[in-house]
């Protein structure tokens, strides 16, 4: 008697270990795009399947949260300087335009230049793939971190304003974008087409070097460093426009930051520098703060069901 209940109650708690770990997989990913600019950005997605919006208004300050399916691979960037007409109600973009005319993007590309961020979701159990692109130029600095996930799970992106750093060629509008030389110049030693369409014939420009020394860990050309893919499994991802000096920090640095200036959040170790983050984040966060506790509060839960039907 007291054995069936037992072995009843922990195959109860298996059942829910199971079906959690189902839910999870199925659930997909959680994108949250976060926008730090002291400007409003005007993200686009574009994607294997549409995502609930192809393109949205967020203020600075402001975040918004996606599901996306297991499998989904797409790209996220944003518009800056949006307007609409007046007369006709047309939205167009000084930078990162989708041509739809409208807020949503309907399955536009963008138009370069534009940093996008690229995501290749695995099925929750095998590896996601993520980068941050200058191949088709840049327009604002992004960064993607992973959250909750399995894996090397790095921080990526361009946290540096390289529109101050344009080569005049290369520059647009009085610095609003920086082309790449492929979409500048259009040679196939530049585009890696034609005779140089292939990583060992496509090197390093002298336009890359510059994308690359100022983003390391972007894609600066299109066979640019395999380094520059990054890869988590089962995780969520925040995407950020404009992430800030602290975010930068730990972005480039590993080891702990000994040039403490004052601020709060000096600590640049990969748990500490999120999980602050995390409990007292924005509002913007809390959907992948739910997700990430929920993870967290059943597993919890089956770990100590389970222990202490088994001791
Ligand atoms: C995702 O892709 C994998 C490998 O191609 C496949 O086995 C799996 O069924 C796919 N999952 C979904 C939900 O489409």
């Amino acid at each position: 008697m007291d054995s069936i209940s037992s072995s009843g109650t922990s195959s109860c708690c298996y059942i829910s270990l199971i079906f959690f770990i189902i839910f999870k997989g199925a659930a997909g990913v959680t994108f949250t795009v976060i926008n730090k600019c002291d400007h409003t950005v005007w993200p686009g997605t574009l994607g294997n399947s549409q995502l609930d919006s192809t393109g949205f208004e967020l203020p600075p300050g402001g975040s918004r949260s996606f599901q996306a399916p297991p499998n989904w691979s797409g790209r996220f960037w944003g518009r800056t300087g949006c307007t609409s007409d007046p007369t006709t109600g047309q939205l167009t973009c000084l930078t990162g335009d989708c041509r739809s005319n409208q807020l949503e993007c309907n399955g536009n590309p963008a138009n370069p230049p534009t940093t996008l961020a690229e995501f290749t979701i695995g099925s929750g159990t095998t590896q996601d793939f993520y980068d941050v692109s200058l191949v088709d130029g840049y327009n604002l600095p992004m960064i993607i971190e992973p959250s909750g996930g399995s894996g090397p799970c790095l921080l990526t992106g361009c946290a540096t304003d390289l529109n101050r750093k344009c080569p005049d060629e290369l520059r647009v509008g009085s610095r609003d974008a920086c082309k790449s030389a492929c979409n500048a110049f259009g040679n196939p030693e530049y585009c890696c087409s034609g005779a140089y369409a292939s990583p060992a014939t496509c090197k390093p420009s002298r336009y890359s070097e510059i994308f690359k020394s100022a983003c390391p860990k972007s894609y600066s050309y299109a066979f640019d460093d395999p380094t520059s893919t990054f890869t988590c499994t089962g995780a969520d991802y925040m995407i950020t426009f404009c992430p800030s000096s602290t975010s930068l920090k730990s972005a480039s640095s590993t080891s702990p930051d000994t040039t403490t200036t004052g601020g709060s959040e000096t600590d640049s170790g990969g748990f500490a520098s999120w999980l602050p983050d995390f409990l007292t984040g924005e509002s913007s966060k809390t959907l992948s703060g739910c997700v990430f506790y929920t993870t967290l509060l059943t597993t919890l839960i089956s770990h100590i069901l389970l222990t202490v039907f088994y001791s």
